[in-house]
């Protein structure tokens, strides 16, 4: 019995994949190419129509080849039962699905599973073998967190950790708030102690996920642990080592305190170990100034931000029900880089979405004219797509698709000229890069701003070869030689 799953949207469902991954391979079901898998799985994103579109176009496809032969299979027992012959592909849809999308989709396939729902997953699947009747059920079991699920990462040193999932925000254009549903924040000591787990197996960069990291909120009870020689230790109040990410815990915990995101991120920090830590995605709104202290207060922190702008004109962030003004995002954005001094850098990237319903060549304009201004590292531009159910969906889509691309090429100039400019300061730098490939004599990896860095390797030798591809994964020392909008060139540093 095999699987192979196809992941759409943001790392926030190839985070959710792994914990499928993790789920499937327990169950004793191999991954395996697409036309060999016995059971075809699509984490969805409804974000925008394109990916529902392709997920349609897909299923379409496969339901002509559905009855395909399948040799007998084995569901989780781990022996081979001769009479549990599988005659067809089965389809699996999950993810953040829309109800409208789910409605379009549901004949195509043969179960909708809730990720949330993910531990009873196995239950689900067995039983839909067994009784060979279509079950579409979401609740199965009563809600157990997903997240307590180990995941299979896919990489060996970079690692996404969900802290939170859904969205209280209905910025009126997302589908998130009703895919992902009400905010829940995982528990502050499941995430640290995962995290503690991955430092202790070396790895090298951790990722906080959540739609909106900032409103994270979670209840510790005291006193919290702390790590002792990488490991999760209860201290008893009082005593000096009963530190609170380097603050005295019985000064600032009471019972069941609260952990906000940034005593979160300062809580993680304290875990020792030779890792950078991020996190996506941050709203404008939510960054207060506790949390753009941890720059400089959290030593494993990338100088790295991503703060979603979506556009530059008041009237279009109201209509979107973003609760900022361009103004306020632009003081937000000095007071974060006024904290990086003495030749400091912090890079900061973001999303846009260009022709929102009513979006005039004038609110374009300002979105163009903020762009020029901030200068971002990298943005992340996006065509507006209606979205059914969300408030937008109301507005009439009165901006046309030929105009939409001409705008957001438009951007994207800018942009080009805005990242090579800021990319252009760092040639020079010797710094540190995070390894993460190596392709025809070239060494892959990125900087700690989120920058890509092509290095030319030195292939003399075989033995040098070699040594280089110890290197993936691993911190190296490189020198920027020059720069291009989308990345760096650097050369090996000699120790
Ligand atoms: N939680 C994150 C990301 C949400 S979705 C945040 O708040 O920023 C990721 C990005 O997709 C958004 O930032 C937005 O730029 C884009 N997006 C969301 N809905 C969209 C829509 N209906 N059409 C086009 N782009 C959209
Ligand atoms: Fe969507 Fe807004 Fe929530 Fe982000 S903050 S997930 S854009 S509703
Ligand atoms: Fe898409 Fe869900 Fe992420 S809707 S953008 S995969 S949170």
């Amino acid at each position: 019995m095999t699987y192979h799953l196809i992941t759409f949207g943001c790392q926030m469902n190839y985070s959710d994949s792994e914990r499928i991954d993790s789920v499937f391979e327990n169950m004793n079901i191999k991954s395996a190419e697409k036309n060999k898998a016995d059971i075809l799985i699509f984490n969805l994103c409804s974000v925008r129509q394109r990916a529902v579109d392709k997920v349609w176009g897909m299923l379409k496809n496969i339901k002509t080849q559905k009855h395909r032969k399948h040799p007998s299979a084995s569901l989780g027992t781990g022996k081979s039962t001769e009479n549990t012959k599988i005659k067809k592909i089965i389809i699996i849809l999950t993810g953040c699905i829309l109800p409208a999308d789910k409605d379009k989709l549901k004949d195509k396939v043969d179960l909708i599973l809730d990720i949330k729902n993910l531990v009873s997953w196995p239950n689900i699947i067995r039983d839909y073998f067994f009784t060979n009747y279509k079950l579409r059920i979401t609740n199965y079991e009563p809600f157990k967190s997903y997240f307590s699920i180990t995941p299979k990462h896919s990489s060996p040193f970079t690692a996404y950790i969900p802290i939170m999932t859904g969205c209280d925000n209905f910025c009126s254009y997302c589908a998130v708030p009703y895919t992902r549903g009400k905010e829940y924040s995982r528990p502050a000591e499941e995430i640290l102690k995962e995290v503690n787990k991955l430092c202790v197996q070396g790895y090298r960069e951790i990722i906080l996920l959540g739609q909106n990291v900032n409103s994270y909120q979670s209840f510790m009870s005291f006193p919290p642990p702390i790590v002792v020689e990488g490991r999760l230790q209860r201290e008893s109040p009082g005593t000096s080592n009963c530190l609170f990410a380097g603050i005295p815990a019985c000064a600032v915990m009471t019972k069941d305190d609260v952990v906000n995101f940034p005593i979160l991120l300062k809580l993680i920090d304290s875990i020792p170990g030779n890792y950078w830590l991020s996190f996506l995605t941050s709203h404008p709104k939510d960054m207060s100034e506790e949390l753009i202290n941890c720059f400089k207060e959290c030593k494993h922190l990338m100088p790295y931000l991503h703060l979603p702008l979506q556009s530059g004109s008041d009237k279009t962030l109201k209509a979107m029900n973003r609760k900022y003004t361009a103004e306020q995002y632009v003081k937000l954005i000095h007071k974060i880089r006024k904290r990086f001094v003495n030749n400091s850098y912090i890079a900061i990237s973001t999303d846009i979405i260009v022709g929102f319903p009513g979006e005039t060549k004038k609110d374009f304009e300002a979105t163009a004219a903020l762009m020029k201004k901030i200068k971002f590292d990298m943005a992340y531009l996006a065509e507006y797509s209606p979205r059914p159910g969300t408030a937008a969906a109301k507005l009439k889509d009165n901006v046309s698709s030929a105009e939409k691309i001409k705008r957001k090429n438009y951007l994207n100039e800018i942009l080009k000229k805005t990242a090579l400019e800021n990319n252009q300061k760092l040639v020079g730098q010797t710094i540190s890069i995070l390894a993460e490939s190596i392709k025809d004599n070239f060494a892959f990896g990125r900087t700690n701003m989120m920058k890509n860095v092509r290095i030319k390797l030195d292939t003399k030798s075989t033995e040098s070869i070699k040594t280089q591809k110890i290197l993936i994964g691993q911190f190296v020392k490189i020198k920027i030689i020059k720069a291009g909008p989308w990345g760096l060139e650097g050369e090996m540093v000699k120790k």
